[in-house]
């Protein structure tokens, strides 16, 4: 099967507690982001609040993709240079990183799936824009979002803006249908040409999840199997949510208390 799915309205409503719930786990997490503790620190606080506390399933731990090994932990944590996918452990959060926290859960069979930049400490000048710009390319792909446009329109206002602005955009790695599934068609890539690609459609579910670099877009897998970096090892950022295509535009399903608002305007760039 390669098509992509039509979700019900019951299958909606799944879908908004699952949302909600992923992003209440970046809300329980946010006080714990500070200098001196560690990923598999973040990653256990995590992973037993899903457990015991919402009764969700993490869907990372032991996700196996073809051509990959298990995923040994419950979440995602990638730090600095780390572009997605790194698998938490001994690292030490030091003032002025940036990570990434990227937590799907699973609840009654449906995932949510949502991502936010944390910055420890102050951070530079540098650091928070790049955090701040690639929250600004998500809301752009975002706003796409509404029947008949197409997933290049999407690709195109995320990759316009972030090259405008002298980013890269990671090209290996992409959004992705959601559902009672992790990943199922569609691709939702971060690039592309205005009017190209799939039509939306009325209750199609994905992610928008853009990463962006301050230097080149090009990627390196670490020999753990899961962590990628950029090749130049320069600074990469990257937001996530979970989207319904409704009536006449989009409704954001990884939503809760903690969820930072969509940019009021577009911001300066320069
Ligand atoms: N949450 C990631 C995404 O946005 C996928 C992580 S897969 C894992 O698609 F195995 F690395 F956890
Ligand atoms: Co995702
Ligand atoms: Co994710």
């Amino acid at each position: 099967m390669n098509q992509v799915v039509i979700k019900s309205e019951q299958d909606i409503e799944k879908m908004r507690v699952a949302g909600r719930l992923a992003s209440e786990v970046l809300d329980f997490i946010t006080p714990h982001v500070k200098a001196g503790i560690t990923t598999g620190e973040l990653d256990r606080l995590c992973h037993d609040f899903m457990v015991e506390v919402q009764g969700t399933v993490p869907a990372p731990l032991n996700y196996c993709p073809p051509g990959h090994s298990p995923y040994p932990k419950s979440i995602c944590t990638s730090v600095n240079h780390q572009i997605c996918h790194g698998v938490p452990g001994e690292k030490l959060l030091k003032n002025g990183d940036i990570v990434n926290l990227d937590i799907t859960v699973i609840k009654e069979g449906y995932h949510g799936d949502t991502s936010r930049m944390f910055i420890v400490g102050e951070g530079s000048i540098a650091a928070r824009r790049l955090c701040q710009l690639t929250f600004e390319a998500m809301w752009r792909g975002i706003e796409q979002v509404r029947p008949g446009a197409t997933l290049g329109d999407i690709g195109y206002a995320i990759q316009t803006f972030a090259e405008g602005v002298g980013y890269s955009v990671v090209r290996e790695f992409c959004g992705h249908g959601i559902g009672t599934t992790f990943h199922e068609p569609p691709h939702v890539m971060h690039f592309g040409q205005p009017g190209t690609g799939l039509t939306l459609r009325k209750g199609m579910i994905f992610t928008i999840e853009p990463m962006l670099n301050i230097g080149k877009r090009h990627i390196k897998e670490m020999p753990d199997g899961w962590t990628i970096v950029t090749k130049d090892h320069s600074l990469s950022a990257q937001w996530e949510h979970t989207v319904l295509v409704t009536d006449d535009g989009y409704e954001v399903l990884t939503v809760s208390q903690g969820t930072p608002p969509k940019p009021a305007q577009p911001s300066r760039t320069t």
